[in-house]
């Protein structure tokens, strides 16, 4: 039989949640959405003129769209907006385990497990469940256990449609995806979703899949994309020992086109809430069916990733300590224009370099600094504070880190910050956005993540 969705709820406003529901109501005002979240604070976010998530270009597609085809509302008010919906998303977290089997590795479905159980008691008639949050393969099982639970004799289908946007381009990601991927068992039910995002996507950007290789293939998307960033990462080390140039290094790969110039770039670690997470949960999964070798593989990306964080943190905290013990951090967010420091490589290399007894002083653009105040652990008490100037963050530091390549940072002028400095600081970009003719204008020696260190002639 032909389905057609009119009605969408989705479950959890977050980053993807909040901005994908938005783009679905701005491309398909034949359908109404409704976006629903047990956080009461940020469905009045949503709804003000200060979003919950600074993504460029959500503001617009939310003012164009609220009211008009998009709403959001409490969980509490969500129960006949999910009895009116042909479809429900689920795009609440899934974060890893911290206790029980699989604690540390394991994707936490506890979230994802009450959602199914709250569609299981309010939804009528047939409704397609979708899965939008990242899930271990063969969560659809759980998902169908619990819908099978319904007293009020309702049916479902449930598809796998994992998210790929990336956060900071969230909007065009959505617009102009690369693909869209739709897993299922019921070509009606694949169909109907594949109408919804035929509004914008082409046709032969839609892939359909079994529903055990959509959910298989985001994890393994992440993963891919992880490992390159942990191999470049690897080679940056080797480039900073032989004179070798990252960046140049990097060039050469890309322009192989079996390889691909994407994903290259040289860093201080990779960050955000899904990478670490999502690498972790298909290690446990290889564990879990007796697949020990590939689980290591995956596991020596993420130990990669921590080993680029701390050895960026020591050269810091070895040339802070002879220069005063300051070090000025600019950019907290896992990169450039977003507000989110999810599993940010500033968190783990400010609480490395507290351990190691210096003093911080921090500044982001975006970042709310109460909100990343909770993730440092002042074990030493050496102390922290934030500001909004940077000539501010950089008075008395004997070491300027770079961790988030805000645009801003490009058009420094580091004869000014030098001066507030103290005598003897140094750039340590983790990023190569310093302006290295300002750097050496000022008579700062710059270490860059892939290139070492260069010294002012
Ligand atoms: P998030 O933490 O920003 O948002 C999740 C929201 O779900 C929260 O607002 C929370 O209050 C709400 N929630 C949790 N349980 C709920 C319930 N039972 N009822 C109602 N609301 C509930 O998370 P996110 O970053 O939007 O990620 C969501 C999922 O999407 C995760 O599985 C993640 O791996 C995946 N994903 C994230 C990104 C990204 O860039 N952030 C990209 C692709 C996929
Ligand atoms: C990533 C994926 O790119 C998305 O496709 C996916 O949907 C998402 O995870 C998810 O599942 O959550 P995101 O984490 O938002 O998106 O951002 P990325 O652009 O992938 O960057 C991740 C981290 O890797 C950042 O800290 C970034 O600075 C770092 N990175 C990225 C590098 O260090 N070098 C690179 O070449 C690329």
């Amino acid at each position: 039989m032909k389905r057609r969705i009119h009605n969408i709820a989705c479950i959890g406003a977050g980053y993807v949640g909040g901005p994908t529901m938005a783009v679905i109501a701005d491309r398909c005002p034949d359908i109404s959405v409704t976006v629903i979240d047990l956080n009461e604070d940020r469905i009045a976010a949503w709804n003000s003129e200060a979003l919950p998530v600074y993504e460029p270009g959500l503001d617009e597609v939310v003012r164009r769209t609220r009211g008009r085809n998009l709403r959001f509302i409490t969980q509490r008010e969500g129960a006949a907006a999910v009895a009116a919906a042909d479809a429900v998303f689920i795009s609440v977290n899934t974060p890893t385990k911290t206790q029980g089997s699989g604690a540390g590795k394991a994707s936490d479905l506890s979230y994802v497990e009450a959602c199914a159980r709250y569609i299981a008691e309010h939804a009528k008639g047939h409704t397609i469940v979708i899965e939008k949050s990242t899930m271990p393969v063969r969560a659809a099982d759980t998902i169908k256990r619990i819908l099978a639970t319904t007293p009020h004799g309702g049916t479902f289908d449930v598809l796998s449609n994992p998210e790929f946007l990336a956060e900071g381009t969230a909007i065009r990601d959505l617009e102009q995806p690369d693909r869209v991927l739709i897993g299922g068992e019921t070509p009606a039910a694949v169909d109907a979703l594949a109408e919804v995002y035929a509004h914008w996507v082409p046709d032969q950007a839609i892939l359909r899949t079994g529903l055990w290789s959509a959910e298989l293939s985001k994890l393994a998307a992440n993963a891919f994309l992880a490992q390159r960033v942990s191999s470049i990462n690897a080679i940056s080390a080797l480039c900073e020992v032989t004179g070798a140039q990252v960046e140049e290094v990097a060039k050469v790969l890309g322009t192989d086109t079996r390889i691909g110039p994407k994903f290259l770039k040289a860093s201080v670690g990779y960050g955000g809430s899904c990478f670490k997470k999502d690498l972790l949960s298909l290690v446990y999964l290889c564990e879990f069916y007796g697949l020990t070798e590939p689980a290591a593989y995956w596991q020596s990306v993420q130990d990669l990733n921590e080993w680029q964080k701390r050895r960026f943190a020591q050269m810091a905290a070895a040339h802070a300590r002879k220069h005063g013990g300051i070090v000025a951090v600019l950019g907290l967010a896992f990169k450039k224009n977003t507000n989110d420091f999810r599993e940010s490589p500033a968190i783990d290399i400010c609480n490395h370099l507290l351990a190691a007894g210096v003093r911080l002083r921090l500044q982001d653009e975006r970042v709310d600094p109460a909100a990343f105040r909770a993730t440092l652990a002042d074990e030493a008490k050496t102390g922290f504070a934030f500001f909004t100037d940077i000539e501010d963050a950089a008075r008395g530091a004997g070491a300027i880190l770079i961790l988030t390549e805000w645009d801003s940072y490009a058009g420094l002028d580091w004869v000014k910050i030098a001066a507030a400095a103290e005598p003897g600081v140094a750039i340590f970009d983790g990023r190569k956005v310093a302006d290295q003719v300002s750097a050496k204008k000022a008579g700062l020696p710059v270490f860059v993540v892939g290139q070492g260190e260069s010294v002012p002639s």
